[in-house]
């Protein structure tokens, strides 16, 4: 099928990308001419397992970019509308982008065309959409506008989108919900899975996903509630991993009991210093302005974010209580992305971290495996970049780990612990077990669970005491 998407962001470029891969004509559309130009030669815009294989598979064949939304209408039967809904001041979504797709569908359209939100947005979106395309001169029945919401985790974007464990299609008419079937056949019936030239699927992936058809409130309604409910378990286990500090519990053996349930899960119960990112933060605030625009109050997401933002002050206090003071103090950070696996700093808890110790007098030197050219963006030459771990850690008086890299979790601890000039590190994400660490001798800090801290006699690394 020709299918046309608008806008080339996250969800965007990697829906056009596994569009074309399953066997569709995708034209990518951006009005930013910039980024349809580094596109056009081959270029990608972010950090994402198999992205890159599959552009320059399908780049110039299936898969064609371009800045001319009308071109897209023309010629697709189905416009996927992907652009950016960022938050207005109230934390609702600001769907003026949205809104002025919608136009320019409408005033170009010939013929029956399905209009797909993709984007995240509120519940009776699709509704203003067909308003405004009856607005500018279309007619009922000339077109349908299907709610299509995406799950997509970034890191794991385009296995998320070729083994996906449900597709929603929140659809009013047959004919609709026709053309989206059609779209994901390949992966409702696994014929995609069994191609030679798949990309293989993840560990534990469903064979075939479950395809679920709702009206659209209700596919509007599953892509925020799924949200709010994922940040809602981190600000749990986050509160009850604070409870375990109180009282001498650990957060790795309490979350193990929890996610044994089968009705609990264990996914999404791992503590640390919050949730981030361009989805959480956003889509918990335009949740709660969603459910008081339709006199429902929702105080629960209040105090998910709430909960979700004192879990950095709280990794700050730790900083703070295990250097005594700040100012002048050497830190190294390991971590600077909102989760490991991704180039993004969008809302990135460890940004904003480095940004408090900074203002505190701080002097940090940074590493992190992908998200360093996006982070000079933010912190300009307030922060020193290293180009290893290793590198990082030499001198600096205290080790902090903010983004779980996976790269972070097998380090070589003797060498860490030479480098560092005191053994001494926090650790925001968990990523080891506090028995390596007292093996190790490092002064241990991390998320519900006891303080290691060895003799103050020990403190001392060697080279500090040949030094
Ligand atoms: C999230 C959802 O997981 C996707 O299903 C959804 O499609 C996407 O938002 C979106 O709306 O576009 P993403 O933001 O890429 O995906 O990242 P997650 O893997 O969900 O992680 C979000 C944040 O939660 C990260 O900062 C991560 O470090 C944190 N997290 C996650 C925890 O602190 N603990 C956990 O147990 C899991």
């Amino acid at each position: 099928m020709r299918i046309s998407v608008i806008g080339s962001g996250y969800v965007g470029l990697v829906a056009a990308t596994c569009f074309a891969e399953i066997g569709h004509d995708v034209l990518c559309v951006d009005n930013d001419r910039e980024k349809i130009a580094i596109l056009d030669q081959g270029g990608s815009l972010i950090h994402e397992d198999c992205l890159q294989e599959l552009l320059s598979r399908h780049h110039h064949s299936r898969l064609v970019f371009s800045t001319s939304v009308e071109d897209a209408v023309r010629e697709s039967q189905a416009i996927f509308i992907t652009v950016g809904t960022p938050s207005a001041s109230n934390g609702a979504a600001d769907l003026s982008y949205v809104e002025s797709v919608a136009r320019t569908i409408a005033k170009c359209a010939e013929g029956y065309k399905v209009v797909v939100e993709k984007s995240t947005v509120p519940v009776y979106t699709s509704e203003w959409i067909e308003r405004a395309m009856i607005q500018n001169g279309r007619h009922a029945g000339e077109f349908d506008v299907v709610s299509n919401p995406e799950f997509l985790r970034e890191g794991t974007a385009v296995t998320d989108f070729l083994y996906p464990d449900r597709i929603v299609v929140g659809a009013k008419t047959k004919r609709a919900a026709c053309v989206m079937r059609e779209i994901y056949a390949p992966l409702i019936d696994g014929s995609y899975a069994e191609q030679s030239s798949a990309v293989p699927p993840p560990e534990g992936a469903r064979s075939v996903p479950l395809y679920l058809q709702t009206c659209p409130q209700s596919a509007e309604l599953i892509k925020h509630a799924s949200n709010a409910f994922l940040a809602l378990k981190i600000s749990f286990i986050n509160a009850v991993a604070n409870i375990c500090e109180s009282v001498g519990a650990d957060i790795a053996e309490v979350s193990e009991g929890i996610g044994s349930d089968s009705r609990i899960g264990p996914d999404f119960l791992r503590s640390g210093i919050g949730y981030g990112g361009s989805c959480f933060p956003k889509d918990v605030a335009a949740f709660r302005a969603v459910a008081q625009d339709f006199g429902c109050e929702f105080p629960l997401l209040d105090e998910v974010r709430k909960i979700n933002e004192e879990q950095r002050q709280r990794f700050l206090s730790k900083v703070k209580a295990a250097l005594w003071t700040l100012k002048g103090k050497r830190l190294a950070v390991l971590g600077l992305a909102f989760k490991g696996g991704t180039d993004d700093i969008r809302e990135s808890p460890a940004i904003e971290i480095v940004k408090s110790l900074l203002e505190q007098g701080c002097k940090v030197t940074a590493f992190d495996p992908a998200a360093m050219d996006r982070a000079v963006e933010v912190l300009a030459d307030s922060v020193t970049f290293a180009n290893d771990v290793y590198t990082a850690a030499e001198g600096a008086e205290a080790l902090l780990i903010l983004t779980d890299w996976k790269e972070f979790a097998n380090l070589d601890l003797q060498r860490l612990r030479k480098a560092l000039k005191y053994p001494i590190i926090l650790d925001g994400r968990n990523l080891y077990k506090l028995s390596d660490m007292e093996k190790a001798g490092f002064n241990y800090y991390s998320i519900g669970r006891r303080p290691l801290e060895v003799s103050h006699s020990f403190l001392r690394n060697s080279r500090v005491i040949a030094g």
